[in-house]
Order: C-alpha cells, then structure tokens, then sequence
C-alpha cells in the first residue's frame, strides 16, 4: 500500500505544527516540520559567512547542509551537520532568514527532494510547510490549509514568545507575521496558496481539540 501522506499548509503561526504533530501521534506517522529544513539552512548560511541575497551561494549551503529532523513527534530534534540547532532554529533571525532564503528556486528543489523520499519511507507522514499540497505532494492522501488572521496568529505567538523576548511587543510580532505573510505568498516559486482539493479550517476562533477532532474524521473518511 502506498504511504500515506498529509500534507497541512498555511501561513505563520496558524497552528499546523501542532496540529501536525496531533495527528501524527494519533495515526503513528511520521512527522517532518519543513519549516524546520529551510530555518536550519539559514542557520548554516549564517554559519558560513554568506549573504543572504547571494543566490548562488546560498544554494550550494543548502545542497552541502545535513539536516536531519528526528525524534517523536513531541520532542523533534533538529541538527544541521550533526549539530543540535533545535533552539536556534526558533529565533527571531532564523525566522525571518528562512523566509528570505527559502524564496531561491534551487534552496526550494533541494529541500523538496528530500521532503519527497520522507514521504517515501514507512507508514506514512504529515508534513507541515507552505507547499506541501500544492508542489510536494500534488497527489498527498488528505491536504489542509489551516489558517487564522493575523491578529489571532500574532497573539499566539507573542504569548509563546515574550517570555524568552521581553524587549518584544505584540505590534512588532504582528508585524513580523504581516513581513514574512507577504514574503511568503508573493514569492514566484512556489508561493503559499490553497490547493485546490485541501480542506480548509480557519482556527481563529476554535479550539485546539475541535480542529484536532475535525482534522481526524476528514482523515478517517478519505481512508474508507
Ligand atoms: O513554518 P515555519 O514558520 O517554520 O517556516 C519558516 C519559513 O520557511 C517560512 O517563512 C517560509 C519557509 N517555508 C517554505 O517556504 N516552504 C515550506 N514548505 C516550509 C517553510
């Protein structure tokens, strides 16, 4: 039986990651946060001195970096050339940089390739990201596009983050989610859109658990 694969899009602090990691645990999938590939290759592109805007160069770091996501769907850990980057992967600068590197179009066939044999492999795998329903996946068993405004998406995250970053304010994550919105919907690789066949859910308003129940009777009908 071929794999089953669930692909969840959506912008910015909607909630696909944890959903994601819900209905992995659930289904005993495999995970893959594909933000978490383009956040390490903009670690290594730090790393290695290189300028963000030199396309060139930033591809030949993606093609060199080993990124490997491991772990249970609670505890993923991240390391970039054997390095745990887990934690550096969530910063501020790491946010915006992989919004930025992941709009060049050969970072973009790199990490897709590989998000592509994760696919291959076991059981099955949700794979949260931008592009997973659209390009990676056109064929994916159940797609989802999870969104909420932004005003609901900023405050979730300023609530996760204040606590590390008390400089910041809930305006500036606002308008970090607007920046990076933009970036990631307007860029002409591959940009955030809904696929045609996803099931939309807008979390603005819902809870964790409603959407989580929703999500598995949309699965559990397309398995019958
Ligand atoms: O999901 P995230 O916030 O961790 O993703 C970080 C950035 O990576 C996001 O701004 C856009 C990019 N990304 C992408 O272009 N395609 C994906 N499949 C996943 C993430």
């Amino acid at each position: 039986m071929k794999p089953l694969v669930i692909a969840i899009d959506g912008p910015s602090g909607a909630g696909k990651s944890t959903l994601g990691r819900m209905l992995a645990r659930e289904l005993g999938l495999l995970y893959a946060d594909t933000g978490a590939m383009y956040r390490a290759v903009a670690i290594a592109v730090v790393a290695g001195n290189v300028s963000a805007h030199d396309e060139a160069r930033v591809a030949e770091v993606a093609r060199r970096a080993r990124v490997e996501l491991s772990g249970d769907p609670d505890h993923i850990r991240v390391t970039l050339d054997g390095r745990d980057v887990t934690a550096e992967i969530r910063t501020e600068q790491a946010s915006r940089l992989a919004s930025v590197i992941s709009t060049i179009p050969e970072v973009r066939r790199e990490l897709v390739r590989r998000q592509r044999e994760m696919g291959r492999s076991g059981a099955g795998v949700v794979l949260d990201g931008r592009d997973i329903g659209t390009v990676v996946f056109p064929d994916a068993g159940v797609k989802f596009f999870v969104t909420a405004v932004p005003e609901e998406r900023a405050r979730r995250r300023y609530e996760q983050d204040h606590a590390k970053a008390p400089a910041l304010t809930l305006a500036d994550t606002l308008a970090d989610i607007n920046a990076r919105d933009l970036r990631d919907s307007t860029r002409a690789d591959s940009p955030l859109k809904i696929a045609e066949d996803a099931v939309v859910i807008d979390t603005t308003e819902l809870p964790v658990e409603e959407v989580f129940a929703r999500m598995l009777e949309v699965v559990r009908e397309r398995q019958m």
